[in-house]
């Protein structure tokens, strides 16, 4: 064995699955007397460097919230520039994430969306649909809420069509039918931006994700500052209502 490898069991405990929120862009441009959507595009490229090092660390889903089931509550022409962004990112990067045997995903209610951009969504997802490496789930016209909303009117058809009893409803059912269930569950959640909420962001999702807000701002979250999140999460002992000393014995078995 390389001594210069360290064995499984000494290495820091990586997060399967990070969710953030990319919060900050338009307070970044401010600073720099620049209009919001210079801080967006520059968000782009930190998305880009975040992907780069999941994919470098092995971690198998990285899911980002985009665009919130509220942001339409912007500017007109905010939203509009926003949509034209998300455009061209698809457009862009779609080829590079697939020769990184990346696989793409958009959770949210993309009926919203123009046609045009629910095809290239479509498009992007179906050409990177059998890749294996890291997934990469963008949550764009997104809401917690609604995620619950759209599972419990599935439930509720199911109950009505006498297809399914009450009694069958269990958080394993409702989580089937639920964005994301097919991926572990996020371990690490991080915002940065340094505001302290969830945004209506995944909220079924977060019940056992471990937390790390940063004021650092979307657009300078560099590696540093992501290495830094990872290292704090590798800090936290994770004990899912069970007692310290559980854990702890059974980590030396
Ligand atoms: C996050 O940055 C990006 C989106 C919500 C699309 P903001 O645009 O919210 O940036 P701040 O919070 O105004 O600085
Ligand atoms: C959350 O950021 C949504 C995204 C990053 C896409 P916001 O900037 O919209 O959140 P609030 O409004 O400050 O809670
Ligand atoms: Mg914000």
């Amino acid at each position: 064995m390389n001594a210069d490898v360290p064995s499984k069991a000494t290495q820091a405990p990586l997060p399967r699955h990070v969710a953030i929120i990319m919060d900050g862009n338009g307070r970044w441009a401010d600073r720099r007397r620049l209009p919001r959507f210079a801080g967006h595009k520059a968000g782009v490229e930190t998305v880009k460097g975040v992907v780069r090092v999941c994919g470098e660390k092995g971690i198998e889903a990285l899911t980002l919230f985009a665009f919130s089931s509220e942001n339409w509550r912007r500017p007109e022409e905010e939203v509009g520039l926003l949509m034209g962004l998300f455009m061209t990112a698809l457009e862009q990067q779609v080829r590079k994430l697939h020769e990184h045997n990346i696989r793409l995903r958009v959770i949210g209610d993309r009926s919203a969306f123009s046609s045009m951009l629910q095809e290239r969504i479509e498009a992007a997802e179906s050409l990177t649909h059998a890749n294996t490496g890291l997934n990469l789930v963008v949550a764009a016209n997104y809401g917690g809420r609604w995620d619950m909303t759209q599972a419990a009117r599935t439930i509720a058809a199911r109950v009505h069509s006498g297809e399914l009893d009450p009694a069958q409803v269990t958080p394993e059912l409702v989580n089937s039918l639920l964005s994301l269930s097919d991926l572990p569950e996020p371990d690490l959640f991080i915002r940065t931006g340094g505001e302290k909420r969830v945004s209506n962001f995944l909220l079924w999702q977060l019940a056992y994700t471990e937390l790390y807000f940063t004021d650092t701002l979307w657009p300078d979250f560099d590696r540093i500052a992501f290495e830094g999140a990872l290292a704090s999460f590798a800090t936290r002992q994770r004990r899912f209502g069970r007692t310290g000393e559980q854990i702890a014995t059974a980590q030396s078995v």
